[in-house]
């Protein structure tokens, strides 16, 4: 399928691997433009020839953190006005919420909801002004349904939800959208080192409690970060230009409810 979208720009955030990088990838595929990021430089720079070579798209990477100003002002300087912004970020650790203290607290919410709303102000006004924007936030399964240790990532992707639930409809007539994928299980590092921290509290090896975990979602398996990429591009695609404000689980049916 033509998503329609080939010589357009993305931004795409957190993108030197995992989730954020086969959005990347997708979006690359479908002819957009892309700005990548990352903090580790070597790690990003491999990320962007992989996706060249692959793709043959121009592929810009700026080594920042964009959970600061001066990382998503890098971004902007190099993209000021992208028709595509994929907001995805790190998420804060596994903890128990009795062990946040006020620091972390904010640097999880700064993080998952504050960075990306700061990112939609800073673009949406010129995609209106084109009569273009597609914004898609990496948000989790955790906004739906609570998973042990992450409720501070669940506390501030579920406020980001509701946030950009308003501001979706406000520019729904610009052409703009605004919607949330919301991963389950996905085959990455992230995932990975979950299994291996895990593992090391509770003595059974990492492959156990990664079978365990699959054996509990009823796809039985963990989603490819392509299926979620390909997600992200259709959702930045022409095709998709009614689709806003949704928030549409990628789960493997993990979630367990008619709707
Ligand atoms: N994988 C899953 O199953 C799953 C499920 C639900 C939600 N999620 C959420 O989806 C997001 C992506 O997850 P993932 O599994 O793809 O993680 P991942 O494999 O650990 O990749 C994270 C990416 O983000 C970059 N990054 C992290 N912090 C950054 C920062 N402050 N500034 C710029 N780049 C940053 C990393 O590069 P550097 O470290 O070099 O900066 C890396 O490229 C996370 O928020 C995660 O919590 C994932």
């Amino acid at each position: 399928m033509d998503l329609g979208i080939r010589g357009r720009t993305a931004i795409v955030c957190a993108s030197s691997q995992g989730l954020g990088k086969a959005c990347a990838r997708a979006l690359a595929e479908a002819g957009v433009a892309l700005v990548i990021n990352g903090r580790n430089r070597k790690r990003l720079d491999d990320a962007a020839d992989e996706i060249r070579e692959a793709t043959g798209a121009d592929v810009t990477p700026v080594a920042a953190d964009v959970s600061t100003a001066e990382g998503q002002a890098a971004l902007l300087a190099v993209c000021p006005a992208p028709g595509i912004l994929v907001n995805n970020n790190g998420g804060p650790p596994d903890r128990d919420f009795r062990e946040l203290d006020r620091q972390a607290m904010l640097a999880g919410v700064t993080m998952n909801m504050v960075t990306p709303i700061e990112l939609i102000q800073k673009v949406i006004d010129a995609m209106a002004a084109r009569g273009f924007g597609r914004i898609v936030n990496t948000t989790s399964i955790s906004v739906k349904m609570p998973l042990p240790g992450l409720d501070l990532s669940s506390g501030a992707r579920a406020g980001l939800t509701a946030f950009v639930a308003g501001v979706a409809r406000k520019f729904a007539d610009k052409n703009i959208t605004i919607n949330n994928l919301l991963p389950g299980s996905f085959d990455t590092q992230r995932l990975r080192v979950g299994f291996a921290a895990a593992s090391k509290k509770s003595g059974q090896p990492e492959s156990a409690l990664a079978a365990q975990a699959m054996a509990e979602i009823p796809a039985k398996r963990f989603g490819t970060p392509a299926e979620l990429g390909q997600t992200c591009a259709f959702l930045c695609s022409v095709h998709a230009a009614y689709i806003t404000g949704q928030n549409i689980l990628l789960d493997g049916g993990a979630y367990p409810a008619a709707f």
